[in-house]
């Protein structure tokens, strides 16, 4: 029988009528003081993560009815769909299985997984790769000659690998440098590559397609280079992180290591493409990484709906969607080394909901996808945390903290203290405000936030970490009925691409409409 779109469910119209008698005039602030057992029932432990939701705008109704619109939405077959390989990207006609890559070897299936798509033949490739992968990467660690990896990818080929070799360089071995190139724009490339030397430099690059333009350009370009610097050896300073091996094979890429369709981009610092990951941390880091993920992912197929920390994130984000009407939520890493967290997830939200049809291509009536934004603490502080306590919008926040810091903490005494104390004190302001005052010194409060706890920033609990976004944004997408796992808007602007290159030669305006025309005009004549 098919679905019930979401905003059709006995639930959301339930949701609806809440909203308007109670749930828009919710004060938290009331909530804590009519509840001394909020914090206690409006957080959750989960593998590795602790969340307290307690400042969000939700009460005991909301919750209830959340979770009855999860249920009529048929959130746990979905679920179980993902977790036994059906091709639930329809428009492409793949299973979506990043789970598979952190299953441990040992892993069992049920008689319905491994019926299903062949899920057993995958894990056993998986493993093999894996173990492939891992032994090249201690391998790039032992070698002594080679002192710097430069990753050439972009989107899902970049965004995890930089975020999480970023997120970990506790745990990097010193004398390897890691360098990620992304944009085609020739700055990035020509600002890594003027100081290294072929004879110690490794090139992994890094393209599911391996089509893609800006990464061809740029891996080309650094082929050139590689050779014109008297480079010799190919097979020894390139390697290739793909799904398309022939294609790496015909640019002359022999050390190779694959994936698969069913690994979205977006989903892919798991596979090969978390190499750059695992020459950084090991290979023994990199297992603790994905088994990390793993416990997550075992939470998030097995816990209850409402003990489920993906499930109730999820759930929370259609509640401020689409009742609210919050537009965009704000990304506050509370730690220097997950600067690049909300660039991370900013990929992982927005390309996989950012959908204006349901699964069937039907255009939707409600919103989907928050535009996600941010800065670590404390920094964001000094820049836009203004707007989020006096503005007129109101933007829920996502803390991140980190319980124990990964340097020694008396080497830098008093900073991570006071880290951890900004970032209390940033979210209990915007829940406090200060309604007492007037004029300029007025916070209205009652901003809602998020605090995600970690012991310390391990890649176990990075692993979880970013399993937990993964799986929140699946839920999310699975209420409003969306494909969560293509990205069609993307193609549009490359096709353009190619079409607008020949006319910066050539000059040609021919059918471009007034703009286009009149902006290349700009860049082709002097003086204009
Ligand atoms: O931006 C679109 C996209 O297809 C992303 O989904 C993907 O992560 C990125 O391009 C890079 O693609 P590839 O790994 O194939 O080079």
């Amino acid at each position: 029988m098919k679905r019930l779109r979401c905003d059709q469910t006995p639930a959301w119209a339930a949701l609806k009528c809440h909203f308007d008698a109670s749930g828009q005039h919710f004060d938290v602030r009331h909530a804590f003081a009519q509840d001394t057992q909020r914090f206690e029932n409006f957080s959750q432990d989960a593998p590795h993560v602790f969340a307290d939701l307690s400042k969000n705008l939700i009460d005991a109704d909301s919750q209830a009815l959340l979770l009855a619109l999860a249920r009529q939405c048929d959130l746990e077959p979905a679920r179980d769909a993902l977790f036994s390989g059906q091709k639930i990207n329809s428009t492409e006609n793949r299973a979506v299985m990043h789970f598979l890559l952190r299953n441990p070897p040992s892993a069992h299936y049920t008689p319905a997984q491994a019926a299903i798509n062949k899920i057993a033949d995958a894990q056993a490739e998986v493993e093999v790769t894996l173990n492939a992968m891992l032994a090249y990467a201690e391998q790039v660690r032992a070698d002594t000659a080679i002192t710097d990896i430069v990753n050439i990818g972009i989107g899902g080929s970049d965004l995890g690998p930089q975020m999480a070799v970023l997120a970990l360089a506790e745990f990097a071995m010193p004398g390897k440098r890691l360098h990620f190139v992304s944009n085609i724009d020739g700055d990035e490339l020509a600002g890594v590559l003027k100081n290294l030397q072929p004879a110690s430099t490794l090139f992994l690059v890094a393209s599911k397609t391996f089509t893609t333009l800006e990464t061809m350009t740029n891996a080309h370009s650094a082929k050139a280079w590689f050779e014109a610097q008297g480079g010799r050896d190919i097979a020894l300073h390139f390697a290739a992180l793909t799904t398309n091996v022939a294609a790496a094979n015909a640019f002359g890429i022999s050390t190779t290591f694959g994936f698969w369709d069913w690994v979205g981009g977006r989903y892919s610092l798991w596979s090969a493409i978390g190499l750059p990951i695992a020459i950084a941390i090991g290979a023994a880091g990199f297992r603790e990484f994905l088994a990390g993920a793993h416990a997550m992912d075992e939470h998030f197929r097995t816990a209850p709906l409402e003990g489920n920390l993906p499930v109730r994130l999820g759930l929370l984000d259609v509640w401020y969607r689409n009742f609210h009407g919050f537009s965009s939520r704000s990304i506050a890493p509370y730690s220097s080394a997950l600067r690049r967290w909300p660039a991370y997830l900013q990929q992982l939200e927005m390309e996989s909901n950012g959908k204006r049809v349901d699964t069937d291509g039907q255009p939707l009536p409600f919103d989907t996808s928050p535009v996600l934004w941010g800065e670590p603490g404390t920094n964001g502080q000094h820049a836009y945390f203004q707007m989020l306590h006096q503005g007129t919008t109101v933007v829920p926040v996502e803390f991140v903290a980190v319980k124990k810091a990964a340097y020694a903490p008396n080497d830098l005494p008093g900073h991570h203290a006071m880290l951890l104390a900004n970032a209390l004190a940033q979210a209990q302001a915007l829940m406090r405000g200060q309604a007492d005052a007037g004029g300029h010194n007025n916070f209205p409060g009652n901003r809602p936030s998020t605090f995600l706890l970690l012991e310390q920033l391990t890649p176990a609990s990075l692993g979880a970490l970013i399993a937990l976004q993964e799986h929140r944004v699946f839920v999310s997408g699975a209420i409003w009925g969306i494909n969560s796992f293509d990205q069609w808007g993307v193609e549009l602007g490359k096709v353009l691409a190619k079409d607008i290159a020949p006319r910066l030669q050539s000059g040609d305006v021919s059918g471009l409409d007034g703009s286009t025309a009149g902006l290349l005009g700009r860049l082709l004549h002097e003086g204009s």
